[in-house]
Parts: C-alpha cells; sequence; structure tokens
C-alpha cells in the first residue's frame, strides 16, 4: 500500500492532528473487519469441504491484519501473506506479530501475488477489491490461474467486489468513526475502459486533513467478468453471496448466496471460487 504523507496543517504552525497519525492504523481500523471476513470463509470452507482449512495465504495482505487475526484462532493454522510493497509489510510485521508469538507460523512474501504458487493452501483470499489492480483479462485470468495453483486438491479461493449505480459517480463518501472520518473519494471514471482512479483521506477533530492517504487506480470488473474468469482458470464453480441491507441502505454483515438481485445505489459481494 504506497502511502502518501501529503499533509494540512493547522494556522500557528502547531503539529495537527493529521501530522501525528498513522494512516496505516486507521485504514485497518476504518476499512478492515478480518474477524467477520474469516467467520465467512470458515462457514464456506466447512460448507464445501467438511473439514477445518489449516492454510491461509491473504494475497495482497497489506499489513497482513488478517493474517494476524488468523493465526490467533488456532495454534494449528498457518498463514501467509503477499504484497508488494516492502514498508507495509515492515510496519504490518512489528505491530502484528512482535512479542505473541504468532510469527513462526507466519511467511510474509514481499512478492507479486502473480508469481507466486508455493507453499500450497487451503484458503486464499484476496479482500478490499485489490484484484482489480489488474485491468486487462489476461492478466486477471493468470492472477486466478497463480491462485488455482498454489492451493491444495480441495481449496477455496475468497474474493470480494463491489458496484451499483453510485460506483461510476465522482463522489466524496464520509463516515465518522470515533476519533476521525474516513473519506472515500471517487475522483475518477472512464466509460471506455472502467477505470476508476479513488482515494482514501482522514479527516480529524482539529479540523485538519490526511489527504491521499491512500491512491487506488483500478479497472471496475463486473461480476460475470470475474466469474467468467474464474471458471476459464480451473475453478469448478463460483458463488456469489451478496451482502444484505437494513432499510436505510446499511450493510448488515449478513450475506445469502445469490442468482438475481435488484439494482443498488451501492453493493458488496463475496465471490467463491471452489478448486
Ligand atoms: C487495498 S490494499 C489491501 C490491504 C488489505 N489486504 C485489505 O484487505 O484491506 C492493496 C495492497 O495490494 C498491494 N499490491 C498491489 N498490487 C500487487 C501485486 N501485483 N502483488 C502483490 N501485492 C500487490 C499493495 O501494495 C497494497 O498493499
Amino acid at each position: 500500500m504506497s502511502v502518501s504523507k501529503r499533509q494540512k496543517k493547522r494556522r500557528g504552525g502547531k503539529p495537527s492532528a493529521a501530522d501525528g497519525a498513522d494512516p496505516h492504523a486507521l485504514y485497518e481500523e476504518a476499512v478492515q473487519s478480518p474477524e467477520a471476513d474469516i467467520e465467512f470463509f470458515l462457514a464456506r470452507f466447512r460448507q464445501h469441504r467438511s473439514r477445518e482449512p489449516k492454510s491461509l495465504r491473504e494475497d495482497f495482505c497489506g499489513t497482513a491484519y488478517l493474517c494476524q487475526r488468523w493465526l490467533a484462532g488456532s495454534d494449528e493454522r498457518t498463514a501467509v501473506g503477499v504484497d508488494l510493497d516492502q514498508e507495509t509489510l515492515t510496519w504490518g510485521r512489528e505491530r502484528h506479530f512482535t512479542g505473541n508469538g504468532l510469527a513462526a507460523r507466519l511467511e510474509l512474501l514481499n512478492r507479486d501475488v502473480l508469481a507466486v504458487t508455493e507453499p500450497r493452501v487451503d484458503l486464499t483470499c484476496a479482500m478490499n477489491f485489490s484484484f482489480c489492480v489488474f485491468k486487462t483479462r489476461p492478466e486477471l485470468l493468470r492472477y486466478f490461474q497463480a491462485v488455482h495453483a498454489g492451493l491444495v486438491d480441495d481449496g477455496l479461493f475468497v474474493t470480494e467486489l463491489y458496484g451499483g449505480t453510485e460506483a461510476i459517480v465522482e463522489i466524496e463518501d464520509e463516515r465518522e468513526l470515533d476519533d476521525f472520518t474516513f473519506v472515500w473519494e471517487q475522483k475518477r471514471y472512464n466509460p471506455v475502459t472502467h477505470e476508476v482512479l479513488c482515494h482514501i483521506h482522514f479527516g480529524f477533530r482539529d479540523g485538519s486533513v490526511l489527504e491521499r492517504a491512500f491512491t487506488y487506480e483500478w479497472r471496475l470488473w463486473s461480476i460475470p467478468e470475474v466469474k467468467e474468469l474464474l471458471l476459464e482458470a480451473g475453478f469448478s464453480g463460483v458463488d456469489v453471496y451478496w451482502e444484505e441491507t437494513d432499510e436505510d441502505g446499511d450493510g448488515t454483515g449478513l450475506h445469502h448466496i445469490t442468482l438475481e438481485e435488484e439494482n443498488q445505489e451501492s453493493w458488496l459481494v463475496y465471490i467463491v471460487a471452489v478448486k
């Protein structure tokens, strides 16, 4: 995850909250829900395979927060985290794997996910839409083939996708957390390529802002494109799990398997591919 340190200072030159902010910590708090993801992985694995998964690979792992929660859940588990950004991996190793005995069961690989097929694992995940960095069909197919090759014979792959009528408009969506505001900005959408440019900003009570803490240049893939490419890569079946929403349109964290849904301003799905 490349981190930009562009920060606005408060008047008077005093250090602002944005100056002291740690973008990785803010990102984890605002964006990630590893416990809920792991609960979903376990339910799907037990349903398809009637056994417990032991080994996990987290692609695009960033700070490897999910690996940490996975390892903390059972002494029998192992994890491999893969990310291109060494600075983020180092931050994650120090924050999540120091002094807790978990590092012995963790492998962090500073590599391209396209190039990793070993060690073979029970479960591979790619969360928060990260595979959208692959912008062409051959490239995404290559990634799914690498995932397939890196799974044991009865392995499972779980990933996530977002979309909806609001996913392709230029908007800023703000969400209040206890000590800061999370801002998701969709800056640009190109209808010809379906590429999007998005930024994450963090705002603080003192008025300071950590601008463009993270930037993503993605191709916004559709669900059928992803399903077709997973099948082409060799997976035997692919299911889409739709997140249910409450009356305000907010996600509930509950998902059902689906073939048809009403269009929504914004949706988020888990996609489960069975080897
Ligand atoms: C959106 S962050 C994901 C962070 C975290 N895993 C999550 O679920 O929120 C995307 C991460 O993917 C990494 N990345 C991008 N392209 C990659 C590639 N080809 N191979 C490995 N990592 C990659 C970036 O360095 C960044 O840390």
